[in-house]
């Protein structure tokens, strides 16, 4: 690892000092790099892709498609073509969703469809829409203090469940599920099985094949991509079985007695114009993070994560709630106080700088699972430092203080 100093430097946001930002998990800062390269794109190659004939119009096309290529081999997928950009991992959720039903898998009234307690609301609530209008049974994986119920997803997950739908690592505790497990019960039973890893991109390395993935998603934005930008993959032999579910221009090869003809995949999964530099952007993330390489990211963080978690959880009133086992979490810190709600720790935290989010982090069944309605949450990347770390644990004290 460089030293973070240097780290620092990348990050214009961050200044020269007195910034700490413990929000990466809202979204990571961007560094110079990435806005390098998406400038580039905007100032000497702006065109649409898979278009124009002129050389701005072929560059812009050959770096989106270099990006599809540098997405596949960062989460491990075979082919390239399994790669759709979307806008984030909430439309891609929503896609994915979406093209599910339009194909027939999901058997009215019969099946159900399995997820877990820990859902982000961007995986949780196209699912309920879904079973509503399927008349179908949405099971949910309860949690076990900070990790999945594993011996209540085998009773759940049955020969009648057509989707598992799981979070590979939770935006609020941090926890990194074990998906590989939940996968080979579902495909034991022939279900489709569908990761959301947007807390878990550029923070542990991704490889559908190991997860038993059929189909996974994540958003650019908390790796150091520029917002706008996500991806949603699906295994081949599944995505051509799929029909698109957004129409428009792009996507269809020719029409035939009027009716439309579905151009090859992916294009058929992309209609309409994609954030051209927010793709080409996302490329030079994915090569930032390799700099690094994810592993390293991991194992520094657990360590800012393993002392945030020792000084937090040793100030009278605080209660850490979050996975403890730092190996298993990505580098996320939730907690309550006793003496004040998180709003206040965290407009307390901002007076000095400590850039932090209170609030349910569009996870309600997971807070209600944990008996609070809210938590304050740190949560940290490859720029934070011990530093940050007392920054967060004085600016807490300083809270108590004033409440108590
Ligand atoms: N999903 C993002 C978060 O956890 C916005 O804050």
């Amino acid at each position: 690892m460089r030293d973070v100093k240097t780290i620092h430097k990348d990050f214009p946001q961050l200044g020269e000092h007195g910034y700490h930002y413990l929000d990466s998990s809202a979204t990571s800062l961007t560094p110079r790099v990435v806005l390098g390269v998406v400038e580039e794109y905007y100032v000497n190659y702006r065109a649409n892709v898979h278009r124009g004939l002129f050389k701005e119009g072929i560059r812009a096309t050959e770096r989106y498609e270099e990006s599809r290529k540098k997405v596949a081999a960062f989460i491990g997928a075979n082919d390239a073509r399994e790669i759709i950009f979307t806008s984030g991992a909430t439309e891609a959720s929503n896609m994915f969703v979406r093209m599910f039903e339009e194909s027939g898998m999901v058997k009215a009234g019969t099946q159900n469809i399995v997820t877990t307690q820990m859902e982000h609301h961007s995986s949780l609530i196209p699912l309920q829409q879904l079973a509503k209008r399927t008349n179908t049974k949405l099971q949910i994986i309860p949690m076990n203090g900070f990790e999945l119920d594993y011996v209540k997803a085998k009773e759940l997950i049955t020969s009648d469940t057509a989707l598992v739908a799981i979070i590979l690592t939770s935006n609020v505790i941090g926890t990194i599920n074990d998906v590989r497990r939940i996968a080979d019960i579902a495909h034991k039973h022939g279900a489709i099985v569908l990761v959301d890893a947007t807390a878990a991109a550029g923070h542990i390395p991704l490889s559908v094949i190991a997860l038993g993935a059929d189909a996974l998603y994540f958003s650019g934005h908390k790796m150091f991509a520029p917002t706008g930008v996500g991806v949603l993959w699906v295994n081949m032999a599944l995505l051509e079985t799929l029909p698109p579910s957004v129409f428009g221009g792009g996507m269809i090869a020719h029409f035939e007695g009027g009716e439309p003809i579905w151009a090859s995949i992916p294009e058929r999964f992309e209609a309409g114009t994609k954030d051209i530099g927010g793709v080409i952007g996302l490329a030079a993330a994915i090569d930032y993070l390799s700099t690094f390489g994810v592993l390293n990211i991991h194992k520094y963080v657990q360590k800012l994560t393993a002392n945030a978690i020792l000084k937090l959880g040793a100030i009278p009133g605080v209660q850490v709630l979050a996975e403890h086992d730092v190996t298993k979490n990505i580098g996320i810190v939730s907690f309550v106080c006793t003496w004040a709600h998180p709003h206040d720790i965290a407009e307390i935290l901002a007076r000095d700088n400590v850039a932090v989010r209170p609030g349910h982090h569009c996870a309600i069944p997971l807070h209600e699972s944990l008996g609070v309605h809210a938590t304050t949450r740190a949560s940290f990347h490859v720029y934070n430092t011990i530093e940050d770390v007392e920054a967060l644990v004085r600016g807490v004290e300083k809270a108590r203080a004033l409440f108590l």
